[in-house]
């Protein structure tokens, strides 16, 4: 196995178990719904493998992830993942992640009923991050040349919280993670 692909791995391993915030998903079934989505959806390999590493920022992170909707949940995760993503796979991978948080806020702004598609945890972590974008925002979320990507990965991002769904392992996933490095 390549050691990027280890590393990743690894990270999984240690805290793909712990849970975000109030969300009843763990961080792995989390990752692999929202890869699997983007596979069904028939998205490119590059965007299959940003929708299952997006929250790879908090298990990426020493410290321990907040338990409770109480605490403060814009802990700036997407960023922590570009960094790490950016270095590995390039742009088309580390961008769509950067911008999902973004994403989520730009999206509420243009569809205000979309707050009522959010989990409870995604709905606090919405208003901790800064809540709905001004129109200034808004364009220049619509500069970034994948804010599209970031759109469907959010999409997905939403829908990868059913408790119920079982997904292929996440070594389902290595050969592709290991053709998308850079
Ligand atoms: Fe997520």
């Amino acid at each position: 196995m390549h050691p990027v692909v280890g590393q990743i791995f690894d990270a999984f391993k240690l805290k793909g178990s712990e849970r975000y915030g109030e969300e009843e998903v763990t961080q792995l079934q989390h990752a692999l719904q929202c890869g699997h989505l983007a596979m069904k959806a028939n998205a490119s390999e590059r965007l299959i493998v940003a929708a299952l590493l997006h929250d790879i920022g908090h298990i990426l992170d020493d410290r321990d992830m907040p338990e409770k909707c109480s605490e403060n949940l814009n802990d700036q995760h997407e960023f922590r993942a570009h960094q790490f993503l950016v270095q590995q796979f390039g742009n088309s991978i580390a961008d769509p992640v950067r911008l999902h948080v973004v994403a989520k806020r730009y999206i509420c702004t243009r569809n205000p009923g979309y707050e009522k598609k959010l989990s409870p945890t995604s709905l606090k972590s919405f208003h901790d991050q800064g809540g709905k974008i001004s129109h200034e925002e808004v364009r220049q979320f619509e500069d970034e040349p994948f804010f599209r990507e970031a759109i469907q990965l959010r999409h997905w991002d939403d829908a990868a919280k059913d408790v119920s769904w079982v997904t292929p392992p996440l070594e389902d996933f290595a050969t592709l993670i290991e053709a998308s490095l850079t």
